[in-house]
């Protein structure tokens, strides 16, 4: 009899300090006018990460606007035909916008504004992450001439460096890799 009540005080004690894991947070999170009685509510969630599909569609969006106000200079050197290009000057206008895309959007797993306001003034370098990314353009250029230019033994004929070769869609790339279950994709030489 003596042993049975233990058991339901422990039980009871533990229930308790288990309800009062779970709601501390809550409470915190509420008025506390409203905590008393009120149906919990979820604490506000972080902002989620945006999906790389919708990522996609953002970017985009904002190359097709771009290329209609382009009007027909979608060959004109990057350069002329925008106000702050100081590392790609004679590369095509069309070209450019595709690499904004692929490398520098895609490559990293972000849209355009997180290297450009959001006020679509494409040519500020307000934003931390545009000035990183000059200097990793400046990087790869002096890797690829100090150092992969001169492995005479490699058999690509052109061998460069990318931002999509160190970043693979993301910002923090992991510094091990797990074992493969299929052969990981390979870039076609030539
Ligand atoms: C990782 C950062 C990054 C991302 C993401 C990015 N950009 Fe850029 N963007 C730059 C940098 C750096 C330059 C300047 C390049 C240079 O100086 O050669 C630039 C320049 C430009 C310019 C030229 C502006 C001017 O007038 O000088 C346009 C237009 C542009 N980006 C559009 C885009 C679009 C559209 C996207 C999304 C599809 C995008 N960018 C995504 C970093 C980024
Ligand atoms: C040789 C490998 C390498 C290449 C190539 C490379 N990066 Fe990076 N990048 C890094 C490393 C390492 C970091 C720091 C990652 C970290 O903080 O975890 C970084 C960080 C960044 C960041 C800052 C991200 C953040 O949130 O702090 C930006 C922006 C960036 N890179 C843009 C670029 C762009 C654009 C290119 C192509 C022009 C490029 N990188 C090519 C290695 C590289």
């Amino acid at each position: 009899m003596r042993s049975l009540f233990t058991i339901v005080l422990v039980a009871a004690a533990m229930a308790a300090c288990a309800r009062t894991q779970q709601e501390a947070p809550v409470a915190e999170a509420r008025p506390i006018a409203a905590a008393a009685g009120a149906p919990a509510t979820a604490p506000a969630q972080r902002r989620q990460p945006v999906s790389p599909m919708k990522q996609d569609t953002v970017r985009k969006q904002a190359i097709a606007e771009l290329m209609a106000a382009l009007q027909g200079r979608e060959n004109e050197p990057a350069g002329v035909v925008f106000k702050n290009v100081k590392l790609h000057k004679s590369m095509p206008a069309r070209e450019f916008l595709t690499m904004m895309d692929e490398q520098y959007g895609r490559g990293l797993g972000m849209t355009c504004t997180n290297c450009h306001l959001d006020n679509k003034d494409y040519a500020s370098d307000e934003r931390k992450n545009k000035v990183i990314a000059r200097q990793m353009e400046r990087m790869q250029r002096d890797i690829d001439a100090k150092y992969i230019a001169k492995v005479k033994e490699l058999d690509d004929p052109r061998p460069k460096t990318t931002c999509v070769m160190c970043h693979r869609g993301v910002t923090h790339m992991p510094n091990t890799m797990d074992v493969p279950e299929v052969a990981p994709p390979q870039r076609k030489r030539g």
